[in-house]
């Protein structure tokens, strides 16, 4: 038997379900029930009916899982998958913060800690970041931790006054608009597709600025037939997936997160053999942690 046929029986017999987020390696994305980008996972998460989530991502995303299903089994394949942007924020600059302005919304991008969500007001991801914070009653925001997602939505919502923090995601802040420029050059029809995550100067040069579904669906949906790609390489697997004939093109500094990476067939195999790393999440801040999700739901 092949790992693939391994884990389509295991999954069947465990009542189990495989969800992968599009930057997981393409075999594992292959081989999951439900592929997307971080809202559509965790619309899927709470809805699920299995015994067993098998959570193809990093750990925020499996929490979350957690959170929204307590009574199920949810697995991270390796437990060691963490995003660095989740912990780049203190929680003692919210409470700060909330000291500083009344009329204050926290609005937390869900790539952050179960801790950090507990003294957050509205959770929200990249695909529904700007509508969720338009809807918001309070004039002051604070967004958090993202200092890019946060700045491209402050353009967006010019009506509300931001305060902002200094995290990031390494793998999109350091991509180089130069190397965008030099693609660019070398391909001139091709349209700049770019991720909210990327430094201001990509997003200052980018065609399309999007979540990662955003992306595929607008490369799918696109007359062009080249396009330069701003995100982690992931997504080539479904862009090249949808459309064959289509060029997509990556820096030559190669967009990756490891840790992304550490999902693989043989892990996910032994975590329906062997249970894996099991998510587990504080009851009392869950309690607190969900509220913001919850909220998310509702106003996406
Ligand atoms: P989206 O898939 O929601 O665009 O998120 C990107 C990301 O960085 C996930 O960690
Ligand atoms: Fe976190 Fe960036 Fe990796 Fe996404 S790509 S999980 S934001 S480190």
């Amino acid at each position: 038997m092949t790992k693939q046929e391994e884990i389509l029986k295991l999954k069947t017999e465990k009542n189990a379900v495989i969800l992968a987020h599009y930057y997981a390696e393409g075999q594992v994305q292959d081989i999951a029930d439900y592929v997307g980008d971080s809202f559509y996972l965790s619309k899927v998460a709470a809805k699920l009916e299995s015994d067993i989530i098998i959570f193809a991502g990093v750990r925020f995303m499996a929490e979350c899982a957690k959170m929204l299903n307590p009574a199920k089994t949810v697995l991270l394949p390796d437990e060691r998958a963490d995003c660095f942007m989740a912990h780049m924020i203190d929680n003692e600059y919210i409470k700060q913060m909330r000291q500083q302005y009344d009329d204050l919304a926290v609005v937390c991008y869900i790539n952050s800690t179960t801790e950090t969500k507990t003294y957050a007001d509205v959770c929200v991801t990249s695909s529904n970041a700007v509508n969720i914070v338009k809807k918001l009653p309070q004039k002051n925001i604070l967004f958090i931790p993202d200092k890019n997602l946060g700045r491209y939505v402050a353009e967006k919502v010019p009506e509300k006054n931001f305060i902002f923090n200094d995290g990031f995601c390494p793998i999109h802040e350091h991509m180089r608009m130069e190397q965008i420029q030099e693609l660019k050059q070398e391909h001139p029809q091709a349209e700049i597709l770019a991720h909210p995550e990327c430094n201001e100067a990509i997003i200052k040069i980018a065609d399309y600025i999007g979540s990662t579904s955003g992306i595929i669906d607008y490369a799918a949906n696109s007359n062009k037939q080249e396009f330069i790609i701003a995100t982690e390489i992931g997504v080539k697997h479904k862009l090249e997936q949808d459309a064959l004939s289509n060029k997509f093109y990556f820096t030559a500094r190669v967009p990756k997160c490891l840790n992304m990476k550490l999902n693989t067939l043989e892990n996910v195999l032994q975590a329906l053999k062997n249970g894996g790393s099991g998510i587990e999440v504080d009851r009392e801040l869950a309690k607190q942690a969900v509220k913001p999700l919850e909220k998310m739901m509702e106003l996406a």
